[in-house]
């Protein structure tokens, strides 16, 4: 069988751990003999990263502005316990971390459906995506507690000073809390939310407080809309689609009612919240997938889930894990469908669609990993309880 070629490469991310071992078996089963990969390699895993200073994490974020595309494995994020176990000569930061500094985006998450897995909100029958803004509000908050008698305000100083009072604490103490945002944060959020409903062609919809929050939250509300009606709207009506703004408690109401199938954009904290109430109603971390998408245009696909320690363990020990593999396999089948379509090779995007449909069929016919077998229900289907290998080898029967 002749291979499907690639005219520019993806930026490829390695990792840590249990993913790294899956990240070997989807190129060398799923992608090697179908798809004559070009790939861009960095090894992020923590082994490298000490090796290198972390430079490597630098120069992988720097490949994926040059290229666009990127795919990328769970990588350990350090804590005491790590420098220990790996000797580190400092406690790196979160790779993803530093990744979004640099390209500056918003991370999209959204699951992968299967019959037989049915949402905890059984009308949710398409993905609902979950857009959170990754900066400022109550994460980068200063608070203190105020005795009873004093006052607290909310002071501005500078080239348009002012003072207001935020509370007299006249009858008793409490608490205060000052928290802030950027325009051009706010900015780059709106256009990656934006640039990813036009990739997806999913209706966008976005959500904040402004009744309440005059000033802060209508700024947000405002920044959307001022940016959607300059540079999106003609985009937006040519592929279809809507934005649509709402109240956070009126969006809550219709997300549960809904069919599902829409990009869901949230400010930090509700972002944060509701992600986590999204993945456990649709099922299972390890079907979510998550994209960080930048404001011009870049792209850099990975599973939702870490490095799965606890089965990485398990597998040094010789021992059979039932990893699943479905949120890393559609991270490599949406970094080289968004390769096909930049770079106009539709047989890339139709193998991707081929490889993502195998991965359900497999799934829907009863062959799956211990965790989903656990969620599975069917009155037709017998559920085969496989492990990682086994499972990627159905997956290619399958293919076949
Ligand atoms: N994006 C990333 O790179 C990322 C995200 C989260 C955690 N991490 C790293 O991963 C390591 C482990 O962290 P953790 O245990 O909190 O998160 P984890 O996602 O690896 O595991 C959380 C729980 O979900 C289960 N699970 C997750 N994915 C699974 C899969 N594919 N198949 C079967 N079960 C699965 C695990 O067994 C565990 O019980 C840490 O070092 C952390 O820094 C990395």
């Amino acid at each position: 069988m002749k291979k499907i070629e690639m005219k520019n490469p993806i930026v490829e991310m390695d990792g840590d751990e249990m993913t790294r071992i899956i990240w070997t078996l989807v190129k060398d089963k799923l992608i090697l003999p179908f798809v004559d990969l070009k790939s861009e390699y960095y090894d992020l895993s923590l082994v490298n990263r000490e090796a290198t200073k972390d430079s490597v994490t630098i120069d992988a974020a720097n490949a994926t502005k040059k290229y666009h595309v990127a795919v990328k494995c769970a990588t350990i994020t350090p804590n005491a316990q790590r420098v220990e176990e790996y000797n580190l000569s400092q406690m790196w930061k979160s790779p993803n971390g530093t990744i979004r500094a640099i390209l500056d985006g918003t991370v999209f998450r959204a699951p992968v459906l299967v019959k037989g897995i049915t949402p905890l909100i059984p009308t949710w029958t398409s993905p609902i995506v979950i857009a959170r803004h990754a900066y400022g509000d109550v994460y980068k908050n200063v608070e203190t507690k105020v005795e009873k008698g004093d006052k607290a305000y909310l002071v501005v100083e500078g080239k348009k000073p002012s003072k207001q009072l935020i509370f007299d604490y006249e009858k008793s103490g409490g608490v205060c809390q000052g928290v802030h945002n950027l325009d051009s944060s706010i900015s780059s959020f709106a256009r990656s939310c934006f640039e990813y409903a036009l990739s997806e062609k999913k209706d966008l919809w976005f959500s904040t407080k402004d009744t309440i929050s005059k000033t802060y939250d209508h700024t947000f509300k405002d920044i959307f809309s001022e940016i959607f009606e300059k540079e999106y709207k003609k985009k937006f009506e040519e592929k279809g689609i809507e934005y649509f703004y709402t109240l956070i408690d009126d969006a809550v109401a219709r997300i549960v009612r809904s069919s599902g199938g829409m990009i869901w954009a949230c400010k930090n904290y509700d972002g944060d919240v509701m992600s986590d109430m999204i993945a456990t109603a649709f099922g299972s971390l390890a079907m979510m997938t998550s994209v960080l998408v930048s404001p011009d245009g870049n792209f850099e696909y990975e599973a939702a889930h870490g490095t799965v320690t606890r089965h990485y363990y398990r597998h040094l020990k010789g021992e059979s894990t039932s990893t699943n593999p479905v949120a890393t396999i559609f991270a490599w089948t949406g970094a080289l469908r968004k390769r096909g379509e930049l770079d106009s090779t539709p047989e890339l995007c139709e193998f991707a669609s081929k490889l993502e449909n195998a991965v359900i069929r497999t799934i829907e016919e009863g062959d799956m990993t211990k965790d989903l077998a656990a969620l599975f229900k069917s009155d037709t289907v017998k559920v085969n309880t496989l492990n990682t290998e086994e499972f990627f080898d159905a997956v290619v029967k399958r293919m076949k």
